[in-house]
């Protein structure tokens, strides 16, 4: 068919349907939607992006401005279009958006009218989008007298964008999000920000330190990797060439083991999902982290020690390659690099604790009831007393247990000492063999109950007590844990 026999017809999208079901593209929820945003800041050079969330009566109102170079009014009219940048075409390499859809579907999963307002060289512009009305693709541009209600006073004397969401539908579950409820979803995305933004908001991608305020908070940052604490173990980098010229960079880590740190550092470190969920690669794109603690498969959950954790730093040039989603929460690992990563993972393998699966072996001694027991679990050894041992037994159901009876328990305890498989295990891998319960409120436990007693003992001098425990096993092994919890509870200054 000869390209004259063909007619045309001019088939537009509607675009009420178009823009509804972008209201779906992606998987976003508040904090990634906002992320979103702010990697448009970020990629306008703005310094500081202040997010505003108000709950007012179950109508939320989000607010974000930032101090960006802002667009001119063509611009705004380019990036309010739907698609407004092809994917393929190339990004500058700071660019952190994707689609030229993030702005839009970003917004309209959480609400259905976006007001953006930006001044570029003190020129104001602000257009809207509201999916009630948008027969056409009118699109809503506003008036100076407009702008002048709407203007967050930042913008009035220097260059920058605010977008605001209205009608957030979605955001308030439509209408039924307690304010309770909602202050939690801002307390969440408070954290995912403090942690997807890390390398900005500590300033370490050169010359684009950035700071964000949630209703004039400050988001700190939260690096995952904890590098800044000196037990941290970096292990050795490695870029890997993909494609023609860009490159991957690959930095695994070792987390310091919990008795190196304050409680609420590892509460942090381990997050609410636990330590082992945490484990993983953590993949950056351009320094923004998009992906977090998943093995890709190469690996399963629990098979390495739970304190891995590997940085992956992707450039955007590898986009299509990595396959990386509207939202920016996922992408997929490359075929041609997994059999390196493997290798990667296998060499760590031999340097943290691998993981033997096994229920707890009793210690061999011959002999049926054995005081001590061997576990082993995740990959480390520990050797427990039996508590069902009938001296242990007797002792522990005892209630007030006789000096000679605490002697004798004692006295069992030393004599039965597992020497031998202790000396086997440590000659195997002594890393491995860890006495230490791996959860820190054990320690914490032990300390509340022996404090009281011995402060007794010392004569109610705390000073006199701390500088004991500091010397006292197992508490001057954790003492960084031990010390911010005697500070926590005032015990000490
Ligand atoms: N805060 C902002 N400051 C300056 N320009 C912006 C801002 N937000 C969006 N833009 C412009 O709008 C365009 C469309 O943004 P978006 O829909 O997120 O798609 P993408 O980021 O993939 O280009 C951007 O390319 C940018 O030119
Ligand atoms: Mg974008």
């Amino acid at each position: 068919m000869g390209q004259r026999e063909l007619k045309f017809l001019t088939n537009p999208p509607d675009a009420a349907s178009l823009m509804t079901s972008a209201r779906s593209f992606g998987n976003y929820d508040l904090s990634s939607a906002l992320a979103d945003l702010i990697d448009n800041s970020i990629t306008a050079k703005a310094r500081t992006v202040r997010v505003y969330c108000l709950y007012s009566n179950v109508d939320p109102i989000v607010r974000i401005v930032d101090d960006g170079h802002g667009m001119a009014a063509t611009e705004l009219e380019v990036a309010m279009r739907p698609a407004s940048t092809n994917p393929l075409s190339q990004r500058s390499p700071d660019d952190l958006g994707r689609f030229g859809w993030g702005m839009k579907s970003a917004s309209f999963s959480q609400c259905k009218k976006l007001t953006v307002i930006t001044r570029r060289n003190g020129k104001l512009s602000a257009a809207i989008w509201d999916l009630d009305d948008i027969d056409k693709w009118k699109m809503g541009i506003l008036s100076g007298r407009e702008i002048e209600k709407l203007i967050d006073p930042h913008l009035q004397d220097r260059d920058g964008t605010q977008i605001i969401w209205n009608k957030c539908d979605r955001l308030s579950e439509e209408g039924s999000l307690t304010e309770q409820d909602f202050n939690r979803l801002i307390v969440q995305a408070r954290n995912q920000l403090s942690l997807t933004f890390h390398r900005f908001l500590s300033g370490e991608v050169r010359g684009r330190r950035l700071s964000i305020f949630v209703n004039g908070t400050p988001i700190e940052p939260y690096d995952p990797f904890y590098a800044s604490n000196l037990a941290t173990q970096m292990l050795g980098s490695e870029e890997i060439r993909q494609g023609k010229s860009a490159r991957i960079r690959i930095r695994p880590y070792i987390l310091p083991h919990y008795s190196k740190l304050a409680l609420a550092d590892y509460d942090r470190l381990s997050g609410v999902e636990g330590l082992l969920r945490n484990q993983g690669f953590y993949v950056y794109r351009q320094h923004r982290l998009i992906i977090k603690g998943t093995w890709f498969g190469l690996v399963k959950h629990g098979e390495l020690s739970q304190l891995v954790r590997i940085a992956i730093d992707v450039p955007n040039s590898l986009d299509s390659m990595w396959k990386v989603s509207v939202d920016k929460s996922d992408a997929q690992l490359p075929a041609a690099l997994r059999y390196r990563l493997q290798q990667i993972v296998g060499s760590i393998r031999g340097k943290s604790a691998k993981v033997i699966r096994s229920k707890g072996a009793k210690v061999a001694t011959g002999c049926k009831i054995s005081v001590w027991n061997r576990h082993v679990r995740d990959g480390e050894i520990r050797y427990l007393i039996n508590r069902h041992h009938p001296v242990i037994k007797t002792l522990l159901d005892t209630e007030k247990p006789s000096l000679s009876l605490m002697q004798a328990a004692l006295q069992t305890i030393e004599q039965s000492m597992p020497v031998h498989n202790l000396g086997q295990d440590l000659g195997a891998d002594a890393s491995k063999v860890n006495q230490i319960s791996s959860d820190p409120r054990t320690i914490i436990e032990q300390l509340e109950i022996a404090l009281p007693p011995m402060l007794l003992e010392a004569g109610g001098l705390m000073d006199k007590l701390t500088k004991e425990l500091r010397r006292t096993e197992p508490f001057a092994q954790s003492w960084a844990l031990v010390e911010s919890h005697l500070q926590a509870k005032g015990w000490i200054n």
